[in-house]
C-alpha cells in the first residue's frame, strides 16, 4: 500500500527523508485502521507499539472508536494506556482478544518473529496467542532472511539457579555456536527483571539454529525456562513501513 499524505505522497518530487521513528509511526497508524468499535485489543510494547496506543486513544477521544477494551502486554504499556484514558481489562475477564497490534525485533518472510528485546515477551505471547488477528508493525530494519540469525533471542527464565538454566540453554545450541548472556539493565551490573519477576537470558547464535519449531520445543522443555521470544505461526499480518527511493510503501 502506498501512503498518501502531504509531503509523503509517492508522486512528490521532493526527496523523502523520514526518521526510523516516523516509519514506526506510519506502520502503527496503518494498523490502527483495522481497529473497530467494540473490540478487545491487545496493546503491544515498545517504541512502535507506543504510537499505536497513542493513536487508539486519539480516536477514542475523538469519538471515532467506542466501547473498546485494551489488554496491555507490559506494565509500561499499562501505564501509558491508563494515562491516556483507555479502558483496560485482562485475559481472565476477556480470554478472547479480537486484535493485537505490536512491534517485533525480527520478522522473516514466513511471518515468524523474534520478540522480547524490550523484555515483555511472556505477556506479549500470552495475549497475542489469544488473538483472532495479530498485526505486527515494523520499519524495514526489522526484516530478516532467517529469524535468530542476527541479534539476541530472548528467553525468560526463573531467577532460581539462573546460571544453571543459562548453561543448559547454551549447551542446547552448541551446534550453532550459541553464547548465552544474562540480561542486565543498560548493559550494567544490575540484573534486568521482567514484569513477572523473572530474568532474561539472551541467546546469540553464530550459525543457523535450523528448524525453528524444533528449537522452540527444545527450549520450552528445559525446566527453569518460562518462555522464549520466537513467535512462530502467530502473526496474521505484518505492516512494514519502508522507504524505497522516493516511494513510501507500507504493506
Ligand atoms: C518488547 C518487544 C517489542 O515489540 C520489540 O522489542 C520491538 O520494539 P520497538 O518497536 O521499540 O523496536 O518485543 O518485548
Amino acid at each position: 500500500l502506498s501512503i498518501e499524505s502531504g509531503a509523503m505522497s509517492p508522486s512528490s518530487p521532493s526527496p523523502l527523508i523520514l526518521t526510523q521513528d516516523e516509519l514506526k509511526k506510519i506502520a502503527a497508524y496503518k494498523a490502527v485502521e483495522f481497529v473497530q468499535s467494540g473490540m478487545v485489543l491487545g496493546l503491544g510494547t515498545g517504541s512502535t507499539a507506543k504510537h499505536a496506543v497513542d493513536r487508539i486513544a486519539d480516536l477514542l477521544h475523538q469519538g471515532k472508536l467506542k466501547n473498546i477494551v485494551g489488554i496491555p502486554t507490559s506494565t509500561k504499556t499499562h501505564k501509558q494506556a491508563v494515562s491516556l484514558g483507555i479502558p483496560l481489562s485482562d485475559l481472565n475477564s476477556h480470554p478472547v482478544v479480537d486484535l493485537a497490534i505490536d512491534g517485533a525485533d525480527e520478522v522473516d518472510s514466513n511471518l515468524n518473529l523474534v520478540k522480547g528485546r524490550g523484555g515483555s515477551l511472556l505477556r506479549e505471547k500470552m495475549i497475542e496467542s489469544a488473538c483472532k488477528k495479530f498485526i505486527v508493525i515494523v520499519d524495514e530494519s526489522k526484516l530478516v532472511a532467517h529469524v535468530g540469525a542476527s541479534g539476541a533471542m530472548p528467553v525468560e527464565v526463573v531467577p532460581f539457579c539462573w546460571k544453571f538454566t543459562q548453561d543448559r540453554l547454551q549447551n542446547l545450541f552448541d551446534y550453532a555456536g550459541c553464547v548465552a548472556k544474562l540480561r542486565t539493565d543498560n548493559g550494567g551490573e544490575k540484573i534486568f527483571v521482567t514484569d513477572n519477576g523473572n530474568y532474561i537470558v539472551d541467546l546469540f547464535f553464530k550459525k543457523d539454529i535450523g528448524d525453528l519449531k524444533v528449537a522452540s520445543d527444545a527450549i520450552l522443555r528445559l525446566a527453569g525456562v518460562v518462555e522464549h521470544g520466537m513467535f512462530l505461526d502467530m502473526a496474521t499480518t505484518v505492516i512494514v513501513a519502508e522507504v524505497e527511493g522516493s516511494l513510501l510503501n507500507c504493506g
